[in-house]
């Protein structure tokens, strides 16, 4: 089986609905009746309903145990599927809404990464990321406890959320604070914003990774200078189709960006919502856009090369 490995996972979206149940119901949570489908499923249907979907879910996680076992629990998944190398996406805004520290949910997810590098050897790491629509000041308060609370299993800076919300340049506090203590970063553009929040982005904010990237395919400038400049995109096509981006896998522009050279890699995103998985996204991206297993690796290569991990653990992973 191919090895695989992530780069673009948020923690909290990769509770299943029954972890999340569970999780309600040992911590004695009335969660929003509005949270599930009658079928059980997350109950979503627009990128927006999404987003508050994963807030409701995310509210059943309280505690530092609760955040090693999600992390666990989805680490273990990707074992499974040969996933050698997870980056995760913390959101430290999302444990405050629980009434959890920072130090707390940290605590707990490298709790749970070293639970799962014990157990089946993955490697896992963690993006600490802000959240585009609670705005700029919150973004650099989490900026700053991340500064200020090294761990070495945090590995990068991020920001997910509403990319229509405020501007990039209104978060540049946060990201220059995060690159002037050496930390490397991505952020969240050219998913439901189109190629000019790219290129804002690029402009206003130190820039190591675009999470998405996706929508440059609109604007044949900006996808060359992505190519050229050698910007690693962390595309997620079953994501993308989910939430509505594109119609369908075959006509998600993963092959293209691809052929047009860019190091493009390959992950989930929020797993149970998109109905997906590292394993699957490798498998149809092999159906969709003709690729063969060195095709697959080279993707694999690719994300481990553009992981913020230090050069010591790449040079073992590759
Ligand atoms: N937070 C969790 N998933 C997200 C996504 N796909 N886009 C923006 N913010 C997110
Ligand atoms: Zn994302």
């Amino acid at each position: 089986m191919v090895k695989k490995a992530e780069l673009h996972v948020h923690l909290e979206g990769t509770a299943t609905p029954a972890l999340v149940k569970k999780l309600a119901a040992k911590n004695g949570t009335l969660l929003d009746p509005t949270t599930f489908k009658s079928d059980g499923e997350f109950a979503w249907t627009t990128f927006w309903e999404f987003l508050d979907c994963y807030d409701k879910a995310a509210a059943a996680i309280k505690s530092k145990d609760d955040y090693r076992l999600i992390t666990y629990d989805y680490l273990a998944r990707c074992a499974r599927e040969d996933v050698i190398y997870v980056e995760m996406f913390s959101s430290p805004d999302h444990a405050a809404q629980a009434g959890m520290s920072y130090a707390d949910h940290l605590e707990g997810i490298a709790a749970g990464i070293e639970d799962a590098y014990r157990e089946f050897g993955i490697i896992g790491r963690i993006i600490v990321t802000c959240v585009r629509h609670l705005g700029p000041e919150k973004a650099l308060k989490v900026a700053t406890e991340f500064v200020n609370n090294p761990h070495p299993f945090v590995v990068g800076f991020g920001m997910g959320g509403d990319e229509a919300q405020f501007h990039p340049r209104d978060f540049a506090p946060a990201f220059n604070l995060a690159y002037r203590a050496g930390y490397q970063t991505t952020n969240h553009a050219g998913e439901f914003g189109g190629p000019e929040s790219i290129r804002a982005s690029l402009d206003y904010l130190p820039t190591s990774r675009i999470g998405h990237g996706v929508r440059a395919i609109e604007d044949s400038e900006l996808l060359e200078e992505i190519a050229d400049k050698q910007i690693p995109l962390e595309l997620c096509p079953g994501s993308n189709v989910s939430t509505g981006l594109f119609k369908s896998r075959q006509s998600h522009p993963f092959g293209e960006m691809m052929k047009a050279g860019c190091v493009v890699t390959l992950s989930s995103d929020d797993p149970p919502f998109f109905a997906t998985s590292v394993g699957y996204e490798y498998e149809q991206a092999a159906k969709n856009y003709g690729l063969d297993t060195g095709d697959l690796e080279g993707i694999t290569r690719s994300a481990i090369r553009a992981a913020f991990c230090d050069d010591t653990l790449k040079e073992k992973l590759l």
